[in-house]
């Protein structure tokens, strides 16, 4: 073996092991950290959410969701992507704007979901959402969220 593979290979496993790190503890997902401590990537960089859920707003975005999200996402097991039943308590509303809107900035620069991408191996497709339509879907997985708490 050329020094060249032995070196890819260790690269390799480095990555491995770095994403793997935080999943020791956790089921859900190889890549949770702890919220406080992201950088924000992509276009969308802060998100008001209220101390309450907006019905209607859950309503819209739980259409959008099944229109354009469904194929790929449930809310309580694995499928192409992770599950989102408990996404908005997991991570950030920014985090979770800009997968919808920004989807190509953070797959090629967050660590969270570079480690996802290494453990679906199928790159999250931007689904050409409008921001009002991705923030309707927020809330409703922030509803989602709140009855899985
Ligand atoms: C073609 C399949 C596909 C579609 C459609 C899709 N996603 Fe994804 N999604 C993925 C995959 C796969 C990942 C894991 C990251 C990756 O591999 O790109 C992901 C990751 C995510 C994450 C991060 C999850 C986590 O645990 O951090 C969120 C949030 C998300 N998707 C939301 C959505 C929403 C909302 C929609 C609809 C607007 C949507 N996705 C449409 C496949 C898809």
């Amino acid at each position: 073996m050329t020094l060249h593979r032995i070196l890819a290979m260790l690269a390799t496993v480095a990555v491995l092991t770095s994403c793997g790190a935080n999943s020791e503890t956790k089921t859900d997902t190889a890549a949770d950290m702890p919220k406080a401590e992201k950088k924000v990537y992509g276009k969308i960089t802060k998100v008001d959410v209220g101390p309450t859920i907006d019905e209607s707003m859950v309503k819209s975005g739980h259409e959008v969701f099944e229109t354009k999200c469904s194929a790929c996402h449930k809310m309580d097991e694995r499928y192409v992507g992770p599950a989102l039943g408990t996404v908005a308590t997991r991570r950030t509303p920014e985090y979770v704007m800009n997968m919808i809107l920004d989807t190509e900035t953070m797959i090629q620069n967050d660590d969270t979901v570079k480690c996802l991408l290494q453990e679906y191996l199928v790159q999250m497709p931007n689904q050409s959402v409008d921001e009002k339509d991705a923030r309707n879907v927020l809330e409703y997985l922030r509803k989602e969220g709140a009855e899985r708490q």
